[in-house]
C-alpha cells in the first residue's frame, strides 16, 4: 500500500500560558491522500489553526508538540528546522495560507520579487513565466495584474491575504493547507479559486487541506474530513459518510444547525453548552456535557477515537463516541434546542 500523503498520528500540543499548560490538541490523528480535498472544521478555539501549525512548523513561542508524529510521504517531519522546512516543503510541496495572514508577507519586499526569490529556490522557471504565473493567479484571486509590483503595505489587509493566495498557489504546489481562506475571498473569487485547483489538479493531483468552521463549505468542497471537538478529533471519513452516516452527537448537531437542502424551511438549531478548556489527559468524554445522549458510562471512560461499522478498507471512518454504533435521532418536534431521543 502506497504512504499516505499527510499524516498526523496521535499529536498532542500544549501552550505555555499564565495559568498553565493548555492542551490545545489532545491525541489528533488523521491521514490525507495524494490528490484528496480533506476538510478540518470545528468551532472556534477547537484547535483547528494549532494543529495546522504543528504540521508546518509555525506554532508560536509558547507552544510545544509534546508527543505524537507528522509524515509527509512516510517521512516524519516534526523535528526538523525551519531552515530544512523552508528548503524542502514550503511553497513547491506544501503551501500554506495561514489564517490572518497579513505579517506572512514580506513588507520589504514587492510581491513580484517575493515571487521571483520563491520561485528561484524551488523550480527553474524564467522570471518571464514567474511573472505570468503571478499575474494570472493575481486575476483568480481578484487583484488587478498591474499591481504585481505593489509592496504589501500598498494592499489592504483582505487585498494582502488575496497575494498571498496568488504567492501559495503560483508553483503548483502538492497541498495547499488554507487556514479560513474564505474570510479574505467572496463568493465568486471562492468559486475562481475552486475552479483553478481543479485545473491544476489535473495535471499535479494536488490535494488540499481546508480549515474553516463552516461545515456546508467543506460537504461542498471536499472528499474527506475531520471534524473537531476541545482539541480531539470527534469524527473523521469521508465526506459522504460524514454527511449521510454522522456518527459522532457532535457531528449529528453540527449537521443539523446548517441549513439542509432536504429541510428547506427547517428552524437552524444552535449548540447548546461550551466545550471544556485546558483537557490535558481525561477520563471522560469532553462532549459530555453538550451531549443529548450521554449516559452516566461517558462520564468515567474517555472515548478513544475507533473505527465505525462503516469503515472500508479504502475509507476508514472513526468516531470518539462510546455511542458511536446506535442510531442516534435528533427530536425534529424540539429542534430549536437539538435534545434528542434515541430511537
Ligand atoms: N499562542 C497561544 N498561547 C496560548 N493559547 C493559545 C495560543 N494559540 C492558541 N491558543 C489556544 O489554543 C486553543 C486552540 O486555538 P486555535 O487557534 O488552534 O483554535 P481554532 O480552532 O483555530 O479557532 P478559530 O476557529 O477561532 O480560528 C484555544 O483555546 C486558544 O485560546
Ligand atoms: S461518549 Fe457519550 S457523551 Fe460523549 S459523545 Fe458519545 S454519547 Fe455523547
Ligand atoms: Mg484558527
Amino acid at each position: 500500500m502506497t504512504e499516505p500523503l499527510l499524516e498526523a498520528e496521535d499529536l498532542t500540543v500544549q501552550y505555555r500560558t499564565s495559568n498553565g499548560l493548555l492542551t490545545a490538541v489532545s491525541d489528533a490523528s488523521f491521514t490525507i491522500e495524494e490528490g484528496q480535498y480533506f476538510g478540518l472544521v470545528g468551532e472556534s478555539g477547537c484547535g483547528k489553526s494549532t494543529i495546522i501549525k504543528a504540521i508546518l512548523g509555525g506554532l508560536d513561542d509558547n507552544g510545544r508538540i509534546t508527543s505524537g508524529k507528522i509524515k509527509y510521504r512516510g517521512e516524519e517531519i516534526q523535528d526538523l528546522s525551519d531552515e530544512e522546512r523552508n528548503r524542502e516543503l514550503r511553497w513547491k510541496e506544501i503551501s500554506w495560507i495561514p489564517q490572518g495572514s497579513m505579517s506572512s508577507l514580506d513588507p520589504l519586499q514587492r510581491i513580484d520579487e517575493q515571487a521571483i526569490e520563491i520561485a528561484r529556490t524551488h523550480t527553474d522557471l524564467s522570471k518571464e513565466e514567474i511573472r505570468e504565473r503571478i499575474e494570472r493567479m493575481f486575476d483568480i484571486v481578484g487583484l488587478q495584474k498591474s499591481r504585481v509590483s505593489d509592496y504589501p503595505h500598498q494592499f489592504s489587509g483582505g487585498m494582502q491575504q488575496r497575494a498571498l493566495i496568488a504567492l501559495a498557489l503560483f508553483l503548483k504546489p502538492a497541498v495547499i493547507v488554507a487556514d479560513e481562506p474564505t474570510t479574505a475571498l467572496d463568493v465568486i473569487m471562492q468559486d475562481q479559486v475552486f475552479k483553478y485547483l481543479d485545473e491544476i489538479k489535473e495535471d499535479h493531483d494536488t490535494s488540499m487541506v481546508l480549515v474553516t468552521h463552516d461545515i456546508s463549505v467543506v460537504f461542498e468542497s471536499c472528499d474527506k474530513m475531520a471534524i473537531m471537538h476541545a482539541g480531539q478529533v470527534a469524527e473523521v471519513g469521508s465526506v459522504v459518510e460524514l454527511f449521510d452516516n454522522p456518527r459522532h452527537p457532535y457531528s449529528i448537531l453540527l449537521q443539523e444547525a446548517f441549513p439542509d437542502v432536504r429541510y428547506p424551511d427547517r428552524d437552524l438549531g444552535i449548540i447548546e453548552g461550551n466545550p471544556p478548556q485546558n483537557m490535558g489527559n481525561v477520563d471522560y468524554c469532553t462532549f459530555v456535557d453538550r451531549c443529548p445522549w450521554a449516559v452516566d458510562e461517558c462520564r468515567k471512560n474517555s472515548p478513544p477515537l475507533e473505527s465505525t461499522s462503516s469503515s472500508t478498507s479504502t475509507e476508514p471512518h472513526l468516531a470518539s463516541c462510546l455511542r458511536k454504533e446506535e442510531e442516534l435521532k435528533v427530536d425534529r418536534a424540539n429542534e430549536r434546542s437539538l435534545r434528542g431521543d434515541v430511537s
